[in-house]
């Protein structure tokens, strides 16, 4: 039996940061163990908004650095850009046809944007650009193309799920036969959400992130940042309370982790060295993928190379579905 389909896209709208490690990377790549992985970069999503044609093209190259360093295999997983694909927007444009305007008004990205509009008593689409407001039609169009068994997205993504599977399924009731397969998305309670500097959730939205490949110094000063409580150093800690030490474990290993618990528990130790023993934990971790991600961002020739061949193999997949659904419809 050939193997399950998963696919996931990703948004170059940011440097990617700690909390995209754990909470999106690693486990895509561990799904593509037993999967059949399609990974893409999803630039026309990022479009929306970003303007900027020198900013959009670097976190084309950051995020796609970064998966290779993270481990990607480009042989085993394919990857590649969304906007390489022109069958994507033909596919979006089909599925225009079979979208109710009232889905879209429902899309929580674009709900939130009139809400503060409304709050703050601006026009209700004041900034709501057509790409924001059909966000979840091209997304389903991703999705669907590739004939995706599983989609692994955090939980804000769900509802989009939701919705390319409405869309899919009436498409495929009206034309009485399977034209797409019907994703699900893959959400996973285990993953956990990564916590900032300032312990709230890591975000690019919060100014809080850890991004993954700081050179050492400032990755340093960025950790020493972190907001702990007003402790001194001969108080006993509560390590399970603790921002420095919820990231500690992310990174070392359980007998390292069960070391520094208690000093923490024990008194006598300073912030400043926890911060420190966090660090060298990070960097030895993050040192030889650090070493891979620069090695590609020095050469983005190579990454346009490898994001080029990805989407030559994906092609024709994209092609086999576009013309299903052109037969379907009567558009010979
Ligand atoms: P951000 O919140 O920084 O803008 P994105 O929304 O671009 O991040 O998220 C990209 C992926 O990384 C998503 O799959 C999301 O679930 C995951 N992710 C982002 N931040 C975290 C976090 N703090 N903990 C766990 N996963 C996260
Ligand atoms: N909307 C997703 C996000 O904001 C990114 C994305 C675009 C995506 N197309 C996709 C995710 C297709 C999964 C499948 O994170």
């Amino acid at each position: 039996m050939s193997k399950q389909v998963s696919l996931t896209g990703i948004k170059p709208t940011g440097v990617p940061h700690i909390g995209n490690y754990f909470g999106a990377i690693q486990p895509a790549l561990k799904l593509a163990q037993r999967y059949e992985a399609r990974y893409f970069i999803a630039d026309y999503h990022a479009l929306n908004s970003m303007k900027n044609p020198q900013e959009l093209r670097r976190m084309i190259y950051e995020v796609a650095a970064t998966w290779l360093a993270c481990g990607l295999d480009p042989d085993k997983v394919l990857f590649y850009r969304q906007s390489a694909l022109p069958e994507t927007f033909e596919l979006s444009t089909a599925l225009m046809a079979f979208t109710p305007k009232g889905l879209m008004n429902r899309a929580h990205a674009y709900k939130a944007m009139v809400q503060a509009n409304t709050e703050s008593n601006r026009d209700p689409d004041d900034r709501v650009n057509m790409g924001l407001y059909t966000y979840p039609v091209l997304m389903a169009a991703d999705i669907l193309l590739f004939d995706a068994d599983v989609v692994p997205v955090g939980k804000d993504q769900v509802q989009h799920l939701e919705m390319t599977i409405d869309i899919a399924q009436s498409i495929n009731n009206h034309y009485n036969r399977d034209c797409f397969v019907i994703p699900a998305p893959l959400t996973s309670e285990e993953t956990k959400t990564i916590t900032g500097l300032d312990g709230r959730k890591m975000s690019k939205s919060y100014g809080n992130t850890i991004p993954m490949f700081l050179p050492p110094k400032q990755l340093r000063k960025l950790i020493m940042k972190i907001i702990t409580n007003s402790q001194t150093v001969e108080e006993k800690k509560d390590p399970d309370t603790c921002n420095v030490f919820t990231l500690y474990r992310l990174f070392a290993d359980e007998e390292k982790q069960e070391e520094l618990a208690a000093r923490y528990r024990n008194g006598g130790m300073g912030w400043g060295d926890a911060k420190q023993l966090l660090f060298e934990a990070m960097d030895e971790m993050l040192a030889p993928m650090r070493d891979v991600y620069q090695s590609y961002i020095e050469d983005t020739k190579k990454l346009d190379d490898i994001l080029a061949a990805g989407a030559e193999k994906a092609r024709p997949i994209a092609r086999e579905t576009v013309r299903r659904i052109r037969e379907a419809t009567g558009l010979y």
